[in-house]
Order: C-alpha cells, then structure tokens, then sequence
C-alpha cells in the first residue's frame, strides 16, 4: 500500500512536471518537436514492419536501392547529393528532401502532390528513375518470404500482404523519425544557456528580417507554398514547375513546398535543384530572392548560427535484421544482362 502510494505520488509529481514544462514554452512563432511517442501496440508493431521495408532494397528491382539509399538516416534523412541516383545509375530529377519530421509537412514532395506518407510510399517504389519495381513484383518478393508473410499478418491480421499494408507500414516507420531536444528547442523550453550570443542575434535577425513568414511552427516550414524568387526571380535549368504541376494553375508558378529548417545542417545541398551548396549561399540567396534583402557577411554567419542550432536528436536505430530470400523470391535485376548470361551455366 505504501509503495502504491509513494508510486502515486511520484506519477503526480512527474506530471506536474511535464505541465510546468509545457508552461513555460516561450511564445514564439517556433514550437519545440514533441518526442515521438507511440499511440498503441499496433502502431509500435507497423513501425517495426515499416522499419524493415525501409531499410530492404529488394523493393527496388536492381535489389540494390531502399529507401535508405536516398534518405540516408546515417546523413540527416537525405543523400546530401544534387540530385539522386536511381534505378541504372539515372539523374534524379530533383533534390531529395529528408524524411525526418515529414509527419509534419502538410503534404509531401516538394509540389505537394501527395496528401500524406501513406500515399507519398507507393510512389518511389514503382518510379522508373528511383526503385523502377512495380507494387505487384513488391508485394510478390514480400510474400515469397515466410517471416514477412507471418509478421504481415500479426500486424494487419489479414491473410495475404498488399501495398496499402506496405505504404502503411513505412508511414508509421517514418512517424517515428522525429528529432527532438535540439539546442533551439531547448532555449524554447526556457534554458537560458543552450543559445549562445551569436546565435541568439541569428534568430531575432531570422524573425526581424522576415524568414519567419515562410518558416515557422513546429518544423520551421512545412506548412505552406511559396513562391521562389518573390522579389526577383530564381534562375536555374531545373524544369520543376512547382505547384502549378498539381494545381495546373499559373499562378502557382515556382510555388514550392517551404522545405524545413530542422536538421538543415545537415541536408545539404539546398533547394529544390540543388544548387546551393552551402548554407551560407542558402541564407544569401533567400536574403536577395525572398526579402529583397543583401546580408553582410557577418549577419550571415549569425543567422547560419542560429540554424545550426536546429539539429535535434537523431533517430536511434538498430540496424534491423532483414529476413533471407528463398527459393520462391524473385531475383533482382541490377543488370540488363541477356538470359543466356543469366542462365546457371554450370548445371546448377
Ligand atoms: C532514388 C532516390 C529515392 C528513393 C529510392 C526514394 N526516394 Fe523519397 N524522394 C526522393 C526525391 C528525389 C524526392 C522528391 C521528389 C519530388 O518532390 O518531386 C523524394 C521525396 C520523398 C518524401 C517527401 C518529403 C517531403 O518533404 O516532401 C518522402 C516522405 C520520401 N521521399 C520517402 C521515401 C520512401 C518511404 C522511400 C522508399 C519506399 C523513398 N522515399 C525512396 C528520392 C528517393
Ligand atoms: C516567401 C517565403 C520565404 C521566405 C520569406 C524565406 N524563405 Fe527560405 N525557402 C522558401 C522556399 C519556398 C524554399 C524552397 C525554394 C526552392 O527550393 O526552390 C526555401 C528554402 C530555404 C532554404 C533551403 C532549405 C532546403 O532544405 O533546401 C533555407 C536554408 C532557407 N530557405 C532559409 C531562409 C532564410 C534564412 C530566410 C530569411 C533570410 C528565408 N529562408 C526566407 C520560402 C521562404
């Protein structure tokens, strides 16, 4: 009884915490990214699934790309390259932006053509220039595979596998990719020491100037289109139309999903072609193209300062274990070898 109770009163003192904490966010127009905490045992167990197919490049016909090769989680959810490398080694035709709190973005790709991640998943898999499969040989390939097919079915309780499960299950994975408890978070949450000067002088320029019109709440974007180039126009040889490409509509234009800021030191290069290699260009060039607006040398530095401190907490994962081809899976084709070289010579 008194262990229950000292128990009671520990829980009531933990919560009391939290709600002090929640408190005394401070009242700005960036909130801090809640951890990511799982809602039921069937969520936990479709993350768990999800977190295989991500990482299991036998969902791309070559059986050498996964999604983890463009949104690499070793290298802040991207392939920090121009633009990627698909099926055959062909040019991506735009800049791969990161998975890591992607839950939040109101829709997905960077003109928004998918509503949501269950959605967005389906795509890649069946993209001639990314995993060049299609979703009949995926769902094929998992079902040949007893511990997929077990696992599949204590998740989904259904007796065969198809893509809705397979999209779902990679969604739920990529909810877990949050990156909580960033230093800028932390200075939200009312520590004092977690910002340096610098830094803290690149965050009042960053709202001062006007970068916070586009790049604000939980993920510093994510939250609308934009037009690139507002005051003057963005030159590049990317044929992205942007929004316009969705909504056919003229006025949108080069309007593109504001990517967000968090952990963007670590997904260079920036924008939508690439083209922009460090974030010192990043800053000038919104400085000139969104606000009308030349930075000296030293507000720059300020305000990538400032951005820096917007790495949170990295996903901790555990490389999973994926289970083995057999008899059954279909082979992957990395190569347009003839059938004859594919063929057993040696009687096997
Ligand atoms: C060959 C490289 C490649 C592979 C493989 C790939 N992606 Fe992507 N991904 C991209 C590119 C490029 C974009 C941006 C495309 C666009 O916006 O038109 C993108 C966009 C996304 C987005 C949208 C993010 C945002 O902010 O809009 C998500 C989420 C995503 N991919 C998840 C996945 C998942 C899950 C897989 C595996 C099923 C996968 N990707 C496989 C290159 C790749
Ligand atoms: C009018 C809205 C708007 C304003 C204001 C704005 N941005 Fe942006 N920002 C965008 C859009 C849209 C993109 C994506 C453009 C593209 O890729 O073509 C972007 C991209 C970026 C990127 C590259 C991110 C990536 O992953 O590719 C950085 C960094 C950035 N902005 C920082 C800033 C800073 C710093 C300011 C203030 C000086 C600012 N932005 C002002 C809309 C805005």
């Amino acid at each position: 009884m008194k262990a229950k109770q000292s128990l009671l009163s520990l829980t009531l003192v933990a919560c009391a915490g939290i709600a002090l904490a929640e408190t005394t966010v401070r009242n700005e127009p960036i909130q801090p990214i809640p951890p990511y905490v799982p809602t039921d045992a069937v969520e936990t167990a479709k993350a768990a699934l999800g977190e295989k197919l991500y990482f299991d490049p036998r969902l791309s016909k070559s059986g050498a790309i996964s999604c983890n090769t463009c949104h690499n989680l070793s290298m802040g959810g991207t392939d920090n390259l121009t633009s990627s490398i698909g099926d055959h080694w062909q040019q991506g035709p735009i800049n791969a932006p990161t998975v890591l709190n992607s839950g939040m973005n109101l829709a997905q790709f960077w003109d928004g053509r998918a509503k949501d991640l269950q959605e967005q998943a389906g795509g890649p898999i069946a993209n001639p220039k990314e995993m060049a499969f299609t979703h009949e040989l995926a769902v094929k390939m998992l079902d040949s595979i007893p511990q997929y097919r077990d696992e599949f079915k204590r998740v989904y309780s259904k007796d065969s596998i198809d893509i809705q499960m397979v999209t779902d299950a990679i969604a739920a994975f990529e909810k877990t990719l949050v990156t909580p408890d960033s230093r800028f978070d932390l200075w939200l949450r009312g520590d004092d020491t977690a910002l340096n000067d610098q830094e803290l002088k690149g965050y009042q320029l960053f709202k001062g100037s006007g970068c916070i019109a586009c790049h604000n709440g939980v993920a510093v974007g994510g939250n609308s289109f934009q037009k690139m180039g507002v005051v003057a126009a963005y030159l590049t040889d990317n044929p992205a139309l942007g929004l316009e490409g969705v909504t056919k509509n003229e006025a949108d234009r080069f309007k593109f999903k504001v990517p967000t800021l968090r952990n963007v030191e670590l997904t260079y290069p920036y924008f939508h072609d690439g083209a922009a290699k460090t974030l010192e260009d990043a800053v000038s060039i919104m400085g000139k193209l969104q606000l009308g607006r030349q930075f000296t040398p030293e507000e720059t530095a300020d305000i990538v300062a400032f951005l820096k401190t917007l790495t949170g907490k990295q996903p901790e994962l555990k490389l999973p274990t994926l289970p083995p081809s057999n008899n059954e899976t279909p082979r992957p084709e990395p190569f347009n070898t003839s059938d004859s070289a594919a063929k057993p010579r040696n009687g096997g």
